[in-house]
């Protein structure tokens, strides 16, 4: 990773909302469509790209991330107009790293050379688990061999790629986990995300829970998942820089990082969100509108479906500074607090409940950062409740 007091670098997120059916335990911006109009969605998404384009002249892209939703069910042609558009309105590092999340159903692989040369040089799959039943129910519609040959083919047609397993899932034990998660290691490269199932409003999942039909692993079989997934991987030399993401030194997504760091990226598409920094110094929070069909007329409209934008202040960035950051395992450099907020880090939060979190385990504190330890990391919601209270 570089330096921690870097710049955290400008990020452009692109929200393709579509997805072939809706998974029982997911509650992101994604809708089941029978049609897509490729050539009116294309159109759109360049124009919303435009309007935020205007406003961030002069800033240069790291990483552009298209997200969903499953954006390789795109046209890779919708891919390859917005990077050339971004392209054309930004200045990109040379090395500007492009990441497709996929699913890993052959539909999708049959696109992968399409996206490859789109621009693409990144893909993260969405494994979730390399057991059937398991992936049934998850309610997945690919198989555990399906998504190791999907794996196999990112890793021939990409420069880098990643994949998701969603753990902690009903009677999973943790030598079930450990044997799933060496089962990743044989076929992982730089880059593993793994994530505890969580039980979000709105979902079939969270109907089937409060109806008790969904037994899911207590708290302490959950931090024993969570420790076991810190020891295998670091063993095998992916340790966490994240909560959930774990990386060779190097192999990070740059692009989740600009989140994490709190740098300012754009968010395009359906329910995007965006932080932008003004040359004044004020942070704005811009989102879009979230229906698929309503953001398309609007932006038809009005070249954009931003609502309006507000100013996040000082408060609320450190707040949003520390729900960031200290999911990472390098935690906040204090010298980004006193840049984001003008005054420093032992002026805004509580001295005793820092001291008392420090002593308990939770979080180090030395003189350039802030960090949450493995265990603090895995109660993060608790730690920044008494940090921030
Ligand atoms: C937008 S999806 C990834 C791309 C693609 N749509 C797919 O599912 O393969 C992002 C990831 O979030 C994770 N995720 C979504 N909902 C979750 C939940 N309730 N608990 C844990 N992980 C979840 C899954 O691992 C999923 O791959
Ligand atoms: S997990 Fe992925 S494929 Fe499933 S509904 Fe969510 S975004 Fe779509």
């Amino acid at each position: 990773m570089t330096a921690l007091d870097d710049d955290p670098g400008f990020g452009v997120y692109v929200h393709w909302p579509f997805c072939r059916s809706k998974c029982p335990y997911c509650d992101f911006n994604s809708h089941v469509r029978e049609a897509v109009d490729h050539d009116r969605w294309r159109r759109a998404l360049l124009r919303e790209l435009d309007h935020f384009a205007d406003q961030t002249a002069g800033r240069t892209v790291g990483s552009i991330f298209f997200g969903g939703g499953t954006p390789s069910l795109m046209a890779p042609a919708t891919a390859a107009a917005v990077i050339d558009r971004a392209a054309e309105r930004w200045t990109m590092v040379p090395d500007v790293e492009i990441t497709l999340e996929a699913n890993p159903t052959s539909v999708e692989t049959g696109t992968f050379d399409g996206f490859a040369a789109a621009g693409v040089n990144r893909v993260s799959l969405g494994v979730q688990a390399l057991d059937d039943s398991a992936l049934g129910f998850l309610g997945r519609g690919h198989s555990a061999a399906e998504a190791m040959s999907a794996v196999a083919e990112a890793a021939r047609r990409f420069e880098r790629f990643s994949f998701d397993l969603i753990y902690a899932r009903p009677g999973q034990t943790v030598a079930q986990w450990t044997a799933e998660l060496d089962q990743a290691l044989a076929h992982a490269e730089g880059h593993l995300s793994v994530y505890q199932l969580t039980i979000e409003p709105g979902t079939q999942f969270h109907t089937l829970h409060g109806r008790g039909e969904l037994g899911m692993p207590d708290a302490d079989t959950q931090a024993a998942l969570f420790d076991a997934t810190q020891r295998v991987l670091g063993d095998a030399g992916l340790p966490a820089y994240e909560i959930s993401n774990h990386a060779r030194p190097g192999q990070e997504s740059r692009h989740n990082l600009v989140y994490w760091r709190y740098g300012d990226y754009a968010g395009i598409g359906p329910g995007a969100h965006g932080r932008l920094t003004r040359a004044d110094g004020s942070k704005w929070a811009t989102r879009t509108h979230r229906a698929p069909e309503i953001w398309l007329e609007r932006v038809e409209r009005d070249g954009h479906a931003e609502a309006p934008r507000e100013a996040v202040s000082p408060a609320d960035r450190l707040a949003e500074m520390l729900m960031m950051g200290l999911r990472l395992t390098e935690g906040v450099a204090l010298g980004r607090v006193l840049a984001e907020t003008g005054c420093d880090l032992h002026s805004q939060v509580d001295g005793d409940a820092v001291g008392r979190l420090v002593e308990g385990g939770f979080l180090t504190l030395d003189r350039d950062r802030l960090s949450a330890t493995a265990a603090g990391r895995q109660r993060l919601d608790a730690v920044l409740s008494t940090l921030l209270a």
